[in-house]
Formats: structure tokens, C-alpha cells, sequence
């Protein structure tokens, strides 16, 4: 790894740090060890899990050395304990989390600057630095999310999003043909984004923006909960067991919470906490679909002019804040068209960031998928129980954010920051043209 590369590794570590001790210094110890969601695990659960992985991967694989805390391993183990049970562990007090986490990354910062960092597929390009740092970013929207969940008093604070800057609406089409989806070449992808490969995808309409407050607010006036024709046979049931009617944290006059501030819903905002089926409900009602992931990465990255895919909507240059809503710099999307600069070259906007937006394609693998570094990473969850979301949301770090960059989730799941957007198949009078 050159000079180059761990220099980006330890800031980047040093980022993430400071936004994991933001979220868990927020509040008391009494909050930090409390389970606020049986969804979500405790606050310092995560913490000392950060922490774990770190260990794992960094301090003992890559570096060589001793454990920090062999006792510990296997409370933090995500694949021994359901999140709803880890409460009852004899989990790391909040100094006890605290200090833990500080002991590893002494040691891994040690290591950084000396370890040998060639001839192990581990650690080309500094990826099990990339893929730590990645998943401390990915508890830091855990951890948002559980603070979404929360009761009490605010206690985030941040500046409100852009204003909108350009009226976005109405659909782009996407010819049909070829694009190459995923990568081989980023340095720091995962294995499920993983290998480059050519898909033909027909022609097909999608929204230029993600569906907004004031267009879901329509299908519940209009009956949309109320009328089983929208929904799946799953997805009606769903609604009916869990008493569905409305968006996660609305409450039905106007208001919705966020992160314990009451507030009038902004109607162009992208809506947020829906779940699969109410996205789907929604669609269905529209007249549209959800787009499969591969129209959603084909509308994301393929510039027909180049005839190649980019790293991002705007081109291959890392987000910017002009590009799109990440890394809870705000605590909530931004309103539609509030970022020109990030839309597509087919002129889809707000593709990356705001909201994670549902496809209706089921997790699996693409072909020539390699497991790689473990098969717990991806390859356990690859089957039709999982729904892939896209692009990230606003509590999603630019550094576990990319074009290729692939979420999955359960269908009736919305307690994450998930939104969508819709498509559909032409008219044959629209292909005629
Ligand atoms: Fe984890």
C-alpha cells in the first residue's frame, strides 16, 4: 500500500471515528445501553461491535497480532445474537465501549504505517482498511436510525438541506440495450457488487426524482391503504397485521417526527420510511412499477455518449456536497431539485443520497460472484426473502456509497431511511415515435 493509500485509510478511520463517538456521546448512558427499538440493537451494542470487527480484521488478520479482548468475540458476533436479544448480554458498559474501541484502533493505526500490505487479496489497494471503514459507516446509519427511533428529547442537531434550485418532474427514457453493470476495478467495492458484466436491459421510463411527500400524501387520500387492488397478497396482509396507514413517524394531521422534532411534513421532499410493499402499493396505483435494480443502475451510470458506465450519476469524481445529500450532513432529504449537479446524463436527479430507494429485484449474486472476504458478508442473504435498495440515503457516508453500492433489506422493513421511485414499461405508441 503506498504512503498514498494509508494516509486516505487513516483519515479515513479518523472520520468515521468522530462520527460514531457524535452519535453515541448524543446521549446518556442510560439512553446508550437501553433498547429503543426491538429492530435495533442498544447504542453501545454497536459500538463495542465497530470496535470487534476492527479487532478481527485488522488487529489480528492483517496486523498478526494478539487479541485486544478474545473474551468478547462472540457477544458481538451479529450472526449468534438476534438484535432484539442483545440487551440481555453482559455487554461492554458505555467507558467500558468506550475504551475498548480506543485500545483497537491504537493498535490498528500502529500497524497501519508498518504491516506488509502486499501479495494477500485481503490487502490490495488497503480494502480491509475500505471494508472496516465501510462497516463503522454503515452502524453510524444503524445508529441513526436508531435515534430516529427514540424517544424523548432532540438531541441531533444540523443544518437544514438545500433548497430546491430546478423543478424536476416527469419521467426520463432509457433506451434499451447493453450498459455495464457493477465494477471490477473500485478499489474498495464488495464482493456482490462484484464482477463488472454486460446486461441488456429494453427500453424504459423512469421517474427523475424520487416519489415526494405530497405524491405518497395522494395515494392515502385516496384511499390507497384502504383498497387491497394496490397490493400484493403479502403485502396486504402486512398492512392489515401491522394496522399500515401512512409513512413510518407520520402521524396522520400533517406532522411528521424526526429525530424527536414534530414538524409539518415538507411536501417536496422524497417521502421516507415506506416500506417494499407500500412502495409497490403505491407504483401500482400510479399506473407504474418499481424499476429492477439493473434499470436503476443503468439510469444511474451509463452515459450513452461515452458508452460506458461512471462511478456516479455525475461522472467519477467522489461525491461533493453540491452532488448529493450524504453523510448526515442534514437530517433529512433534501426537497427535489435541490441537486442538479448529481443528476444522471439522462437527467435523473437525487439518484445517490436523500433516500435508499426499493427495486424490485430480489438479493443475489451476480454472475461469476465470488464470496470474498466471507461468505456472511453477502452470499447468506442471496435469495428471494430480500429486496435490493439503491443509492443510499442521507445518513449514508460518501465512503459506503457508490453507483455499484447495493443494500438489502426485508420487504416490510422501514424503520431504515428507504424511499423509491417508479417506472414502467413504454407504450407501444411510445416506442413507435
Ligand atoms: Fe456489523
Amino acid at each position: 500500500m503506498t504512503t498514498g493509500l494509508r494516509e486516505r485509510a487513516a483519515a479515513e478511520l479518523a472520520r468515521t471515528r468522530e462520527r460514531s463517538i457524535g452519535l453515541t456521546d448524543a446521549v446518556d448512558d442510560d439512553d446508550l445501553v437501553r433498547q429503543h427499538s426491538r429492530l435495533m440493537s442498544p447504542l453501545v451494542w454497536d459500538l463495542a461491535h465497530v470496535g470487534n470487527q476492527e479487532e478481527l480484521w485488522l488487529v489480528r488478520d492483517v496486523g498478526g497480532r494478539e487479541p485486544v479482548r478474545a473474551d468478547i468475540d462472540q457477544l458481538y458476533d451479529a450472526f449468534k445474537h438476534a438484535r432484539a436479544d442483545r440487551p440481555e448480554l453482559p455487554l461492554l458498559g458505555p467507558a467500558e465501549a468506550r475504551a475498548y474501541v480506543r485500545r483497537v484502533r491504537d493498535q490498528v493505526l500502529d500497524l497501519l504505517d508498518t504491516v506488509e500490505l502486499e501479495g494477500r487479496p485481503l490487502v490490495e489497494q488497503g480494502f480491509a482498511f475500505g471494508m472496516i471503514i465501510q462497516h463503522e459507516q454503515q452502524h453510524d446509519e444503524t445508529m441513526l436510525a436508531t435515534h430516529q427511533l427514540r424517544q424523548g428529547d432532540p438531541v441531533l442537531v444540523a443544518p437544514p438541506p438545500p433548497r430546491s434550485r430546478q423543478p424536476v418532474s416527469g419521467e426520463a427514457f432509457i433506451p434499451g440495450g447493453a450498459f455495464e453493470m457493477g465494477t471490477s476495478l473500485e478499489a474498495w467495492a464488495l464482493d456482490n457488487e462484484r464482477p463488472a458484466h454486460t446486461v441488456h436491459v429494453p427500453p424504459f421510463f423512469i421517474d427523475r426524482a424520487p416519489v415526494t411527500n405530497a405524491q405518497y400524501q395522494a395515494f392515502a387520500d385516496a384511499g390507497g391503504y384502504a383498497d387491497q387492488r394496490w397490493w400484493s397478497a403479502s403485502g396486504w396482509a402486512h398492512r392489515q397485521a401491522a394496522g399500515l396507514t401512512g409513512p413510518g413517524h407520520w402521524h396522520g394531521d400533517g406532522t411528521y417526527t424526526r429525530f424527536g422534532r414534530r414538524e409539518p411534513i415538507v411536501s417536496d421532499e422524497p417521502v421516507v420510511h415506506v416500506s417494499w410493499h407500500e412502495a409497490s402499493a403505491y407504483a401500482a396505483w400510479a399506473g407504474k412499477r418499481l424499476p429492477t435494480e439493473a434499470e436503476w443502475e443503468k439510469a444511474a451510470r451509463h452515459d450513452p455518449a461515452a458508452g460506458r458506465s461512471r462511478r456516479f450519476p455525475w461522472g467519477d469524481e467522489d461525491p461533493a456536497p453540491e452532488h448529493a445529500n450524504l453523510g448526515q450532513r442534514h437530517l433529512s432529504p433534501a426537497p427535489v431539485g435541490a441537486y442538479p449537479a448529481g443528476a444522471s446524463p439522462y437527467g435523473v436527479h437525487q439518484l445517490i443520497g436523500d433516500v435508499w430507494e426499493w427495486t424490485s429485484s430480489p438479493f443475489g449474486g451476480y454472475p461469476g460472484f465470488a464470496a470474498f472476504p466471507y461468505r456472511e458478508y453477502s452470499e447468506v442473504f442471496f435469495g428471494d426473502e430480500y429486496r435490493v435498495l439503491r443509492g443510499g440515503s442521507f445518513g449514508t457516508d460518501a465512503a459506503a456509497c457508490r453507483g455499484t453500492f447495493r443494500n438489502w433489506d426485508y420487504p416490510v422493513r422501514r424503520q431504515i431511511f428507504s424511499g423509491f421511485r417508479c417506472a414502467r414499461d413504454p407504450r407501444p405508441e411510445e416506442l413507435s415515435r
